[in-house]
């Protein structure tokens, strides 16, 4: 396990180049084994995440070649074998590859994902949507079996507009026989960058970025090129260091649409940014305004922001609050926090950060991705030393993350 260093009260200055996307990336390596011949991916950010999926790919005698942030993946020679647990428990993404393989052999098995503990997480949505297109599902212990003899499109609604489901259905849907049109789909970017790469190799997915996706079964997938677009997290990571410690800190190639809860929040806290084509500038305000988030789907407020802004709320001259409405327990870092001398009050699915608080150093704890991102912030604005444990979550999610924040002052170091 590695442990993050922070010395705080360093202001930064420069600029950050944001990698990209994890939730893009972690759903186009699985959907490239749909391809029935080889694809091309650029902007591949280099993650723990990443590598976990590589080695699920090469288990599946799927051909990867990487150099910096092209990849190459040729699914021509795979296997269909079952996907063990200590490989799919590895990460929430594992399961894209129910859909992928349903959708290229109508047989798949594998073991249950694993991911960041911030609630109970079910998958019901996916099985859901996968029975509608013919499939039939057993459980084996910890492993699930989802098979069918011909997939048929339908159509499909989602209780909820959740992301990993509209990904999977459309990985399902691609090759099926006929229309199938998801219903309140998921209209998170990476949702559209998913659909677009499929699109590249042939697919007829549209309306991918409405809450209506349709998609005409095709039978065969083509090679394709595709990038992969900017992390809208990372992004929003590098922003809220800006506005707790920057002082004309450059956050450079977003999508400004993609990040405009996050920006807008950030004006009514009363932080001063420049929102350019691909950039926003930031800098540290003199006093901070206290501001209520409630997270909804996107374009509503990210609940991966959530935990960023948390720490940035300890500065707010009064009480800020926090209503989660995706999960049911991402406030992990707020026990952290805590510790840091930050006054904060959970009740439920609702906190309330009480500020301004000057934070001081200690030994925290990363309980998952963005609690540990969160807590990078913390320690940037801290007095004094921050001892980040159980860092390898970070490392799940943020390319170069100790070389980036070095890059632009900061006192950081990856033990
Ligand atoms: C994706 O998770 C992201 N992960 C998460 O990012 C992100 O927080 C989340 O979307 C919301 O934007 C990946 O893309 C790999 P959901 P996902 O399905 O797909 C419930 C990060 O830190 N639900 O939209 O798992 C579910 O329990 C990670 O980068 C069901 O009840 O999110 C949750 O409460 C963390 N049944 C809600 O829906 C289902 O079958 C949203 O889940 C599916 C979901």
């Amino acid at each position: 396990m590695h442990t993050i260093n922070i010395t705080g009260g360093k202001t930064l200055s420069g600029e950050i180049v944001v990698s990209g996307a994890k939730n893009s990336i972690v759903a186009l390596m699985p959907a490239a084994v749909l391809c029935d011949e080889d694809v091309n991916i650029y902007n591949v950010p280099r993650l723990s995440d990443v590598d976990s999926l590589v080695e699920i790919l090469e288990y599946l005698n799927v051909g990867v070649e990487s150099k910096e942030d092209y990849m190459k993946i040729n699914p021509t020679s795979m296997t269909n074998k079952m996907v063990p647990n200590e490989l799919s428990k590895k990460l929430r993404a594992s399961y894209y590859f129910m859909g992928a393989l349903l959708g290229k052999y109508g047989h798949v098995e594998i073991s249950f994902p694993g991911g960041c503990v911030i609630g109970a997480r079910p998958i019901d949505l996916h099985l859901k949507g996968f029975k509608a297109l013919g499939a039939t599902i057993s459980e084996e212990g910890d492993n699930i079996i989802i098979e069918a003899n011909e997939l048929k499109g339908t159509n499909i609604y989602l209780d909820f507009a959740s992301v990993g489901a509209t990904i999977n259905l459309m990985l399902a849907a691609v090759k099926a026989k006929g229309k199938t049109i998801i219903e309140n789909a998921a209209k998170e970017p990476e949702i559209v960058n998913v659909a677009t790469f499929l699109n590249n190799m042939g697919a007829r997915i549209s309306g991918a970025g409405t809450n209506k996706i349709k998609i005409e079964g095709v039978e065969y997938l083509h090679s394709c090129f595709h990038e992969v677009i900017p992390d809208r997290i990372e992004a929003g990571t590098y922003i809220i260091i800006g506005a707790a410690v920057g002082n004309n800190l450059k956050v450079s190639n977003l999508i400004p649409e993609h990040i405009y809860s996050l920006t807008e929040k950030l004006r009514e806290m009363g932080v001063p940014l420049e929102v350019g084509p691909d950039y926003v500038i930031v800098s540290k305000p003199d006093k901070y305004n206290p501001v209520d988030v409630q997270t909804l789907v996107f374009p509503g407020f990210v609940t991966d922001h959530q935990q960023l802004i948390a720490s940035l709320m300890v500065l707010a001259n009064g009480t800020s609050s926090i209503e989660e409405t995706i999960y049911e327990n991402r406030f992990q870092n707020l026990y952290e926090l805590a510790k840091m001398g930050a006054r904060i009050k959970v009740e439920g699915k609702k906190a309330y950060i009480h500020g301004p608080t000057k934070l001081v150093g200690t030994t925290v704890m990363a309980t998952d991705l963005r609690a540990g991102a969160g807590l990078v912030i913390a320690g940037l604005l801290a007095n004094g030393k921050t001892e980040i444990q159980n860092a390898d979550y970070i490392l799940r999610g943020y390319e170069n993350i100790v070389e980036k924040l070095s890059n632009i002052g900061a006192t950081i170091e990856l033990i």
